[in-house]
């Protein structure tokens, strides 16, 4: 493994371009359960496309407002972990650095990361279910509450399966997989596309891809380098070697 540290922390030192995509896993440690552990306990029942589609929120808009309200106490009592910080160290040492997450909970930009590009939306905010509008203006006490300008239910702005993605968002993460020197895919499982699409854009450019991840992912065989552990660990071990810091 600490071999692995100094190589890839070689390429890194090198890089002038960067690009990294984070998943639920860089936000384990902060004590924010992955999708699939946020389905645990009292939500074991259920499984993510009976709570993430427009559907099950037409069918049961109480039920699922509440699994997001449960989510979102979490993200408020939630703050970036070293991971978080470490990727925030690196935003100023490149030419070009982008940090595309999918995650909802905003803990990357807590830690100082800007222009962080969300895929997947952001828990915190609230849009119309008729309008698409985000708005912050409404009564929270309703569940789920109702918008004050037309009266149709508030949905969290998130992306929902089945649903697509912000364009310019995958625009932008497209165009930074392809034209990076260097793309790392750290704690998301790269199962859920277009997202798990980008280290392959990458990677067909001939962009070296790193992987940090508690195991193994269907990413891994493709992968230049796969480093294995918690993210919260590696990364700032990583950048220590890099920059001797
Ligand atoms: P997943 O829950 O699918 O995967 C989390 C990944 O993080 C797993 O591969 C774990 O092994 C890894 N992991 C857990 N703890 C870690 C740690 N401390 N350090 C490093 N790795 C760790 O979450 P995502 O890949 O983010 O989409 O899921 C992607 C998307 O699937 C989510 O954004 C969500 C879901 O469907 C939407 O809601 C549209």
């Amino acid at each position: 493994m600490s071999e692995h540290i100094e190589a890839v922390a070689n390429e890194l030192r090198k890089a002038r371009s960067i690009a990294v995509l984070t998943g639920s896993g860089v936000s384990a440690e902060s004590g924010i359960p992955t999708f699939r552990d946020a389905l645990t306990g009292l939500w074991s029942k259920f499984r993510p496309e009976e709570l993430a589609t427009v559907a099950a929120f037409e069918r049961d808009p109480k039920m699922v407002w509440e699994w997001y309200e449960w989510r979102r106490d979490k993200v408020r009592n939630a703050q970036p972990n070293p991971a978080h910080h470490a990727l925030a160290s690196l935003q100023d040492r490149y030419k070009q650095f982008t940090l595309i997450t999918q995650n909802v909970d905003g803990l990357h930009q807590q830690a100082g990361s800007r222009d962080v590009i969300e895929l997947h939306g952001n828990i915190m905010r609230s849009k119309c279910i008729a309008e698409n509008i985000v708005r912050d203006d409404f009564d929270a006490a309703g569940t789920p509450p109702r918008c004050p300008a037309c009266g149709a239910h508030m949905r969290p702005d998130v992306v929902w399966f089945g649903e697509s993605l912000p364009e310019d968002a995958l625009r932008k993460s497209t165009k930074a997989a392809h034209d990076c020197e260097v793309f790392m895919s750290i704690g998301t499982s790269a199962l859920v596309y277009p997202a798990a699409e980008l280290p392959y854009i990458a990677s067909a450019q001939g962009r070296l891809v790193i992987e940090i991840n508690l195991e193994p992912t269907p990413l891994s065989i493709s992968a230049h380098y796969s480093l294995f552990g918690k993210a919260g660990e590696i990364l700032p071990q990583l950048i220590r070697a890099a920059f001797d810091l």
